[in-house]
């Protein structure tokens, strides 16, 4: 019944699943953050239509070597991957310009359906054609949401048979340690027991390079930072002053994060909507973490979840690790119990 209401036909074999993430939500939690001590704005409110945008053009840049390094391991590997994937429903999380799947669609023999997942309606939408086009007989459901919330696959035929979810580009480096682990318990909530997970994880490696990445010669990741300020004026009724902020991005060894903030470069007072905010010079809003995993780190947060690997690909350097992973939850709380028990 529910899922009835979200199924909106668009063309006769292109549906959109519309979960409908929030103006309001984006409101309430700007506010929410502003009033912290240290004032935070979650990195998923970058991806507007702008946004997504200024996303794909920092893959381009010559510092960002993520987008790079994963997109020549997919193709390396493309045959043994596709051969874990062939015939499931192939979920993407945050599924952007939906450009490396193309990579794994021209050699998968076939899937049920590819289904990509994004918070942003319009570039989803656009992405999702573009690939139609390219991908004729591919049954493509767009379901735009914020995966970040628990989402509600609708009880399509679809989504009965075997799943694998795709988590490339170290997305998962924008979450804590503890909400990467909640997440991906959902995401072996949602492939089921016995399904896949295949996740793209961005590896610790020197400070200059990992600083360089965020920190392009183009200035694009400032922009891409800035536009959230632009995004919260349009959207929020906000006032910032665009030229009173600074993109400053920079790797916290204690954390193995890269963090980046927003610096105020005066004492200011912005007003967004109806609340206002006082900025001291050189005060932050702290927009994004993405933290960096050793292979081991990020197989036990893995585990801690219910994963167990099924395979594991990185390139020479270990800048990038791509990780095949099986949701198998009852052997991982075995092994809790018996930690407890042994205490
Ligand atoms: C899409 C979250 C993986 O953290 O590297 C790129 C986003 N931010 N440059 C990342 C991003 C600044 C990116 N992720």
């Amino acid at each position: 019944m529910q899922a009835l209401q979200l199924f909106e036909k668009l063309e006769p074999e292109f549906a959109l699943i519309d979960l409908n993430p929030k103006v309001a939500e984006f409101a309430c939690e700007v506010i929410k953050g502003l009033r912290l001590s240290q004032k935070r704005i979650s990195p998923k409110f970058f991806y507007d239509q702008k946004g997504s945008e200024l996303f794909e053009k920092i893959c381009e840049t010559e510092e960002y070597y993520v987008t790079r390094l994963e997109t020549a391991l997919l193709k390396k590997h493309a045959a043994e991957i596709c051969r874990h994937l062939d015939g499931m429903t192939l979920i993407e999380l945050g599924s952007g310009a939906s450009e490396k799947i193309r990579i794994l669609l021209r050699q998968i023999r076939e899937l049920v359906a590819y289904v990509p997942v994004d918070i942003s309606k319009s570039f989803l939408l656009e992405s999702a054609a573009r690939l139609q086009k390219d991908f004729q007989e591919l049954s493509i459901i767009p379901v735009c949401a914020d995966f970040t919330l628990p989402v509600d696959l609708p009880a399509l035929p679809q989504f009965q048979g075997q799943k694998a979810a795709f988590f490339p580009g170290s997305t998962i480096g924008n979450f804590d340690p503890q909400d990467a682990t909640l997440l991906l318990k959902r995401i072996g909530q949602m492939v089921g027991v016995g399904g896949h997970l295949l996740i793209g994880v961005d590896l610790v490696k020197p400070l200059g390079v990992l600083e360089a990445a965020y920190n392009d010669s183009h200035g694009v990741t400032r922009d891409f930072n800035l536009n959230l300020l632009a995004r919260m004026n349009t959207e929020l009724d906000a006032d910032f002053d665009l030229q009173g902020f600074a993109h400053r991005a920079f790797f916290s060894e204690e954390f193995n994060r890269i963090e980046m903030h927003l610096v105020s470069l005066k004492d200011q007072s912005v007003t967004v909507g109806e609340s206002s905010f006082e900025f001291r010079k050189e005060e932050t809003i702290h927009t994004e973490c993405s933290y960096k995993y050793t292979r081991d780190r990020f197989l036990a947060l893995a585990r801690s979840a219910g994963f167990e690997l099924k395979d594991f690909w990185t390139d020479p350097d270990l800048y990038f690790g791509e990780f095949l992973l099986e949701f198998r939850p009852q052997a991982s709380a075995g092994l809790k119990r018996s930690g407890s028990e042994s205490r």
